[in-house]
């Protein structure tokens, strides 16, 4: 009986070749972190017959491995418990798989082996690995394998530095690659990604540099601040778009309208009257005075009533929800523009001082980056700018109204 795996590319099997103890491979997306996670799993359980375990930082990740792994090792396993994740295999040896967002789970087991995918996103990690994965290595003097996509210097960023310094510490070592050292990755793709992306999201996703997480998010503000005054006329045949975000209880409805053609922001309203018939008149006027042909605005809440009556009396416009998720593409595509200076804006001190007070933020706990004005700020200038952009880039080249 045997297992076909790919051979390793070079980078993996620098890694794999060095390994110590405690292995810290930090890298881009797409390096083969799963790769070499299954070859470094397979080889313990076929050459040691004993348990090895797999973590994963969330249940749905987990999902994922378990069905990927599975199939890799149809041709050895004998045995199979779907609820448990585990994997019997022939000769002896056994593969846990588990989801760390509840780690007590693997407390108490013996592993020759553990393996943290993606352990960068696992919330915790200092807890489950002291706590729970550390301790499961003692009877059988086990080994582990951390291989991860930075997020920011949280604690994966910790076990990597440990690795560096392997004087002060002769059980770990680390490794660092980019996306790019994996020979099966299209550099097409990767040119492409450092196109779409902001700079330092581009660092730590595809260089897996351990970019800083927190801090101001645009950069380049002032150079982007010379649109000129003009009139609708002066945009005749030119696609005009908006952005839009609703006032709430204390805060402002923001418009901004930008101009595909010219590349610049051509007005932009704020105002704090919440009434829905004032609101919506507003925004009908912007719509008309500019012939808007495109615009994209926030959904949430008390958003969709207004929204759903302007587009039964036929404005072109369309809803965003924004989410956790829908978010920090949204903003990351704003600040992109900023530093390649795409696009210029009206220069207003209420609108560049939210810019420039924006932040990002990243969770300890789950590695996920937010963004939002500082606390009691607000943030419905940048919103409003965010989606003008997402407009322009959606549906702005395509709809040309004559003015
Ligand atoms: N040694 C290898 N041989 C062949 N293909 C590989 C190898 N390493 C990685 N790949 C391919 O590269 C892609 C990314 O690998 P994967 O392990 O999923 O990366 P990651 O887990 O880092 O996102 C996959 O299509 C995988 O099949
Ligand atoms: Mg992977």
């Amino acid at each position: 009986l045997e297992i076909l795996l790919p051979k390793l590319h070079d980078a993996q099997a620098t890694v794999r070749d060095g390994a110590a103890r405690f292995n810290v491979v930090d890298c881009g997306r797409r390096w083969g972190k799963n790769v070499l996670l299954h070859d470094r799993g397979i080889d313990s359980l076929m050459a040691d017959r004993l348990p090895v375990a797999w973590f994963a930082p969330t249940y749905k990740m987990l999902a994922e491995d378990w069905r990927e792994l599975k199939g890799k090792m149809a041709e050895v396993a004998v045995g199979k418990l779907e609820q448990e994740h585990r994997l019997e295999v022939v000769g002896g040896g056994v593969l846990d798989m588990w989801s760390l967002d509840q780690p007590d789970a693997a407390r108490g087991r013996r592993y020759r082996r553990v393996i943290i995918n993606e352990a960068a996103q696992v919330p915790h990690l200092k807890d489950a690995w002291e706590m729970v994965i550390r301790p499961t290595l003692a009877d059988y003097v086990g080994d582990a394998w951390l291989a991860g996509t930075p997020r920011g210097h949280n604690h994966f960023f910790e076990l990597f530095q440990r690795g560096q310094d392997v004087a002060a510490n002769p059980d770990w070592r680390s490794w660092r690659y980019p996306t790019s050292s994996n020979p099966y990755i299209l550099s097409e793709e990767i040119e492409a990604a450092r196109l779409d992306l902001p700079e330092r999201v581009f660092r730590q996703e595809y260089l897996a540099d351990f970019i800083e997480g927190e801090g101001a998010i645009f950069r380049n503000i002032q150079a982007c601040l010379k649109a000129p005054k003009s009139i609708p006329k002066q945009h005749r045949g030119h696609p005009i778009v908006l952005g839009g975000d609703w006032g709430k209880q204390d805060d402002f409805t923001t418009l901004s309208l930008i101009c595909v053609t010219c590349g610049y922001e051509v007005a932009h309203d704020r105002f704090n009257k919440i009434d829905y018939a004032f609101q919506r008149k507003r925004v009908e006027s912007w719509v008309e005075r500019w012939h808007v042909g495109y615009g994209l605005v926030e959904r949430n809440s008390m958003g969709d009533p207004i929204l759903e009556e302007l587009q039964r009396s036929g404005l072109p416009l369309v809803g965003f929800d924004t989410t956790a998720i829908s978010k920090p593409p949204l903003i990351e595509s704003l600040a992109l523009a900023f530093e390649r200076e795409e696009i210029q804006w009206i220069d207003d001190p209420v609108w560049t001082a939210e810019l420039e007070a924006y932040e990002r933020k990243v969770s300890a706990v789950t590695g996920r980056s937010s963004y939002s004005a500082p606390e009691g700020g607000h943030d419905d200038t940048v919103m409003a700018r965010a989606l003008a952009r997402k407009a322009a880039l959606d549906g702005g080249g395509l709809i040309v109204f004559e003015v």
